[in-house]
């Protein structure tokens, strides 16, 4: 009885869902919904029996992932070749239709720039969600796709025993930027495009965390044994039926087209609209609609011959310069920024844009008031790529450099050798001040929660935290002066800033902030010396014999401890308890220790960024081609065949993954 009603109950709510996230026409009230869904998620608690990893409850996540098994693909996932102007299109349609005695039509249609998925179903279940991986396998991330509210988790009766659909995981523009914000918020580093967040959003280990950040879906592909489809959009429209999202056809999402003409207008149309769509594309897809002219046309090894990508040009706007502004980093670097009259630029509103440095000034010969080209590569800050010479208003003045610290006044240096400006004001500079307690709260540094760069700005200007070791010195009194700062508030400072004594030694070496040393040489620092101690009396001629230090490098860090401020600082820090000594990870041995491993192929128990993590975590040392230097090749399926005979040649010693895995001592 009471598992029928769990049934009914699941059923109710995936049509409810398909209703809301789908058709955009939900029949019942969201406070009703809600009340269905915790009856469900109370009878499940009492019921564990009658688990169902595609159950509606299973949307809001919850499950912590730790690897993401690597699975062989049904069938590859190939890519698309690319065209990039009209004629290649005309080539690609002369030549497939070449190949066929009726005329052809074709299914013109967006190319989403987001993560490739393909979804497997048995018995109208959903099994499995896997990424395109290297084409051959990919990540099985189910867990994390099951929280995508607009991807059926169940489908209805009609659907076939065994279906593949596949399409693209994306984000909209809306969810993308309050992800941004809310990342902002936090001390973390945006997301360059939504691309990135997409992928980074599917690697997640956490998949309530993935609920929360609401992804989205579009599919354009289908496979089934047992039920043949006439064409392209025959299948769109039937897994339209089943509840899958698929590309609007009353927008122009996807079109039929008849000959090449209506192809370039579908072309010609999206290069023009395409800032007006909710979501990022990167070009549009043409493929062959029928499946029979599909399969006789086949693919090459990479792609199909049925189909291809065309990638618009990148998004260009042309507007006025209004002024450059001068921004200061934590290093002192001196960054000139565009202020820009605002305009449209692939869904966003740019205002501001890097010119790097002075050199860039000169070379693009700015002015003010010029009109500028302004292009987004993969960063989120546009670049100015040319001025627009024919537009220069009369009497324009040149931009010239500044050649003081807009901040606090100090005549900027410019070394030998270096392209940047600095503002040699280290320790009275503003921004140079918060720019290093910034970076050492930083998630991937101290990672001290319940401070945000707000309230570093108020801890500096009411002059009470000069340098990070002054944070672990506050006060309760004293956190109190801060603006909306209570108890509970406070607490979580204090609180954060006792845990960050835990973190381990080489991040507390990168939050330090040592010039040019990242996050991987802090880690390769850490490692060789074991101690600040030792480092911080080490020699320029012993830190460049630390594997990829190079002369630059050590002395910057020499320079960084000759300073008497910094010694004490690093004093202080560990008076606070903070870590200074290295430790192995748990997990972590040296059994490999300073061996040089390349990984090349497919493996069974790891995917491939996997087996380097565990090479890495055991002592040894990844390289990315087989060189004299090389005492592993590492192979997987399918290792390719330059890598083999070069690593024949240099007798390189060849280990199989199972090998591998009983040195590091795998037994499971
Ligand atoms: S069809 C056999 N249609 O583009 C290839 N792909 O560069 C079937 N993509 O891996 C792909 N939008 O991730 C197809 N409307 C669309 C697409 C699309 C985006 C992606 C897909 C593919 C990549 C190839």
């Amino acid at each position: 009885m009471i598992l029928s009603r769990i049934d009914a109950l699941r059923l109710a709510l995936h049509e409810h869902n398909r209703r809301y996230y789908v058709e955009d026409a939900p029949s019942i009230s969201d406070g009703e919904f809600d009340a269905l869904l915790s009856e469900l998620q109370e009878l499940e608690a009492s019921h564990p029996e009658a688990f169902d990893p595609n159950s509606p409850t299973q949307r809001v996540g919850g499950t912590v992932v730790k690897n993401f098994e690597a699975i062989v693909h049904k069938r590859p996932m190939l890519s698309l070749s690319n065209t990039y102007n009209a004629e290649e299109v005309v080539e690609f349609v002369e030549r497939a239709q070449a190949a066929s005695d009726e005329d052809l039509t074709w299914s013109a249609e967006l190319k989403y720039d987001g993560v490739a998925i393909s979804l497997w179903y048995e018995n109208r279940q959903l099994v499995r969600a896997l990424t395109r991986g290297d084409g051959l396998r990919g990540d099985d991330v189910s867990v994390n796709i099951r929280t995508i509210t607009s991807i059926p988790l169940t489908l209805p009766s009609d659907a076939p025993d065994e279906l593949e659909v596949r399409g693209e995981v994306i984000y909209h523009q809306a969810q993308f930027d309050a992800l941004n914000a809310r990342r902002e918020e936090e001390g973390q580093d945006r997301f360059a495009n939504p691309r990135n967040a997409a992928s980074g959003t599917l690697k997640m280990q956490d998949s309530a965390e993935v609920a929360r950040r609401g992804l989205s879906a579009c599919m354009y592909a289908v496979f089934s044994e047992d039920r043949p489809f006439g064409g392209h959009p025959e299948a769109v429209k039937a897994i339209e039926r089943w509840g899958f999202p698929v590309p609007k056809r009353n927008q122009r999402w996807i079109q039929t087209c008849h000959n090449v003409a209506d192809i370039q207008d579908f072309l010609a149309y999206w290069d023009r609209e395409r800032q007006h769509l909710p979501f990022m594309i990167d070009g549009a897809v043409i493929k062959v609609e029928s499946t029979a002219m599909q399969s006789r046309l086949g693919s090459t090894a990479k792609s199909p011959r049925w189909a291809v990508a065309y990638k618009f040009n990148a998004e260009k706007a042309l507007t006025p310069l209004k002024e450059v502004i001068y921004q200061v980093g934590r290093t002192g670097a001196i960054t000139p920024v565009a202020v820009l009259e605002p305009v449209w630029l692939s869904g966003t509103m740019v205002k501001r844009a890097s010119i790097h440095n002075a050199d860039q000034i000169e070379k693009l010969n700015l002015h003010l008031g010029d009109f500028v080209w302004v292009e987004k590569g993969g960063e989120i800050i546009p670049k100015i790529t040319m001025v627009e010479f024919s537009q220069r208003p009369q009497h324009a003045s040149r931009v010239n450099f500044v050649s003081q610290c807009p901040d606090c006044g100090s005549a900027l240096e410019r070394r030998e050798g270096e392209v940047q400006h600095f503002c040699p004001n280290t320790y009275g500079c503003a921004p140079q001040v918060k720019g290093r307690i910034e970076h050492f709260i930083h998630r991937k540094a101290m990672d001290v929660e319940g401070i945000g760069s707000e309230t570093v700005d108020q801890l500096v200007d009411l002059g009470i935290v000069q340098r990070p070791a002054d944070l672990y010195d506050l006060t309760y009194e004293q956190w109190g002066q801060l603006d909306k700062f209570k108890d509970k508030s406070i607490q979580n400072a204090m609180d954060g800033l006792n845990r960050s004594k835990s973190i381990p030694f080489e991040r507390v070496l990168f939050a330090m902030g040592i010039r040019h040393v990242g996050e991987t040489v802090a880690k390769k620092l850490a490692k060789h010396y074991e101690s600040m101690e030792a480092l911080a009396t080490a020699s320029q001629e012993s830190l460049e014999n630390v594997g990829d230090i190079g002369p630059m490098i050590a002395q910057s860090v020499l320079e960084y401890f000759t300073e008497l401020v910094n010694l004490h600082e690093m004093n202080r820090l560990k008076l606070h308890g903070l870590q200074m000594v290295y430790h192995l990870a748990e997990g972590a041995s040296n059994l490999l220790g300073g061996q040089t491993f390349v990984v090349s192929g497919v493996f069974n128990h790891f995917t491939r960024d996997g087996i380097k993590l565990a090479v890495e975590q055991n002592g040894g040392r990844i390289a990315s081609s087989v060189t004299g230097k090389t005492n592993f090749l590492l192979a997987g399926e399918g290792v390719g065949p330059s890598k083999r005979t070069k690593a024949e040649s240099l007798g390189v010693t060849w280990l199989t993954e199972e090998e591998f895995r009983t040195w590091i001592g795998y037994t499971e």
